[in-house]
């Protein structure tokens, strides 16, 4: 099969969170297994682009309402990443230093899709499934069924996969002129509450919807940013895939970012020499147990409730832990956490900003790791964490709830409590530090989790089993059937 995935993030291109991670592991992984999976995205300006080399694929001029633009697709020269990935370089619109967050992001992305399917629309082939991640490549199964000039597309089956459904893209009615003609008797594809919301037009017009774990897909009935009547509306062709880890990249015997590695059977030293540069670094007693919180710092996963919940610990528990925060975002939170510094005793610090490289060495070194995330629709932290030999402090939510077992039931290995509230991560710190007194229980704790698997294979597997139900049916000859009749034996 040849897949095509697009996306607005492919790790190491272009990452802003765990959309980055899936979209750089998964199509290696389809690959592995014989397929032909290949990413385009859009051209940032990033260290990988100016890093690698790259050819001319084709060049295309298009517009989106009277702004016609030129627009170029190139093609990483050596396949270096385990796919064929392609860049579309729209000048001025896309080649920028940041994924999001700039003020014409709608007339970025939908750009970026009109050229995506107009390049599409003049290959002398068609692949065999389009599968698109998130918002932002959610207007691509709209175009493709009801654009009139790329209906030729129209029979190509479409995936759409969503990571995140708060974030849904929606616009006012009065952006539609973005969009090339379309058939306005299907204005209902592309509308939610009177806007034009390109999540909602993935999920009304995508053949399947995929999310990233099964718990979040039940949980998105009741609760998904508005959406609750769509999922329940189209259930019947919504599907809950958990994601897997790039064991490749997220491996502490070999992760080009920590420099002591380890494995299962010396996970004990390996981890306490990471733990030791940590400490060295932010300054922190090595000897108490060290709790990390790596992540965006929004509400959805929690971070307005960490000063309170760190403070709480600090006044409940005692000053028995540490803890490390690396992350970015809410201006607000950053100054709160910013501001627990000056009360440190040797048992706080934070790392205000993105730092993959640190992030890494927090994975190998922490003890524990936090995710209080009120909304979590598949969670890879957690993963790399446990991979790591760090036991995970979660949110009973989304994936999370489908990858931590907590240590108090049978064969569970990390603490989970249901609320994104101070008292329960409070609580939870408390377990935490009860559990790191019994050393032994631990170590037995982290060989248990560093052995679970989470790799791609098996839900690579899924999303392959997915696909062959939407391609067309092998001619008969080829099932043994002949004049519409099967044959005996
Ligand atoms: P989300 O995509 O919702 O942010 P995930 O758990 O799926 O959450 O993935 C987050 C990814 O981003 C992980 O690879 C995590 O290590 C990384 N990450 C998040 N914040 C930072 C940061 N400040 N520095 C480095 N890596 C980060
Ligand atoms: C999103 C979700 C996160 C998930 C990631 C990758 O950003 O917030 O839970 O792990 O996508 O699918």
């Amino acid at each position: 099969m040849e897949i095509i995935h697009v996306s607005a993030e492919c790790y190491p291109v272009a990452k802003a969170g765990g959309l980055g991670d899936v979209v750089g592991a998964m199509p290696k992984y389809q690959n592995k297994l014989g397929h032909i999976a290949k990413v385009v995205m859009p051209m940032y300006k990033t260290k990988f682009l100016s890093d690698n080399s790259w050819d001319v694929v084709h060049k295309g001029r298009t517009n989106i309402g009277d702004y016609w633009f030129d627009y170029t697709i190139i093609k990483e020269q050596t396949n270096k990443l385990g796919f064929d990935l392609y860049l579309v370089d729209i000048n001025g619109l896309l080649d920028r230093e940041k994924v999001y967050g700039y003020d014409d992001d709608i007339q970025r992305f939908t750009g970026f899709q009109v050229a995506v399917v107009d390049w599409m629309s003049v290959w002398e082939h068609h692949p065999d499934i389009i599968h698109v991640h998130d918002h932002h490549t959610g207007f691509i199964p709209f175009m493709i069924k009801h654009c009139y000039k790329y209906q030729h597309l129209q029979n190509i089956p479409t995936v759409l996969t969503i990571h995140n459904a708060q974030y849904q893209g929606a616009m006012g009615w009065e952006m539609s002129y973005l969009l090339p003609p379309w058939d306005s008797w299907k204005y209902g594809m592309l509308d939610w509450n009177n806007n034009i919301n390109p999540l909602a037009s993935a999920i009304k017009c995508a053949w399947k919807v995929t999310t990233v774990s099964k718990s979040y897909l039940e949980e998105m009935k009741q609760s998904a940013n508005g959406l609750e009547a769509l999922f329940e509306y189209e259930k019947g062709k919504c599907v809950g895939i958990l994601n897997g880890i790039d064991f490749h990249v997220w491996d502490p015997a070999t992760d080009t970012y920590i420099e002591d590695h380890f494995t299962v059977p010396d996970v004990k030293e390996g981890k306490q020499k990471s733990k030791r540069l940590l400490c060295e670094r932010f300054n922190l007693d090595e000897e108490k147990p060290l709790i990390v919180f790596i992540g965006r710092l929004v509400g959805e996963k929690g971070a307005d409730i960490l000063p309170g919940a760190i403070s709480d610990s600090f006044y409940y528990v005692g000053r028995k832990m540490s803890f490390l925060i690396l992350g970015s975002g809410f201006p607000e939170v950053e100054d709160q956490l910013n501001g627990l510094q000056r009360l440190s005793q040797n048992d706080y610090s934070v790392y205000i900003g993105y730092n993959e490289a640190l992030s890494h060495l927090m994975y190998a070194g922490a003890d524990f790791l936090l995710m209080p995330s009120r909304v979590e629709p598949c969670g890879l932290n957690q993963m790399y964490a446990m991979r790591y030999g760090t036991i995970p402090m979660v949110r009973r939510t989304g994936g999370l709830r489908d990858t931590v077992v907590d240590y108090g039931e049978k064969d569970g290995y990390g603490i989970v409590y249901n609320w994104a509230a101070v008292g329960d991560i409070t609580q939870g710190v408390w377990r935490a530090v009860d559990l790191f007194e019994d050393q032994e229980k631990v170590g037995a704790i982290r060989k248990q989790m560093m052995q679970l698997d989470f790799s791609w294979e098996h839900s690579v597997q899924q999303y392959l089993d997915l696909y062959e139900s939407l391609l067309p049916l092998p001619p008969l000859e080829e099932t043994g059937e002949k004049d519409g009749k099967l044959h005996d034996g």
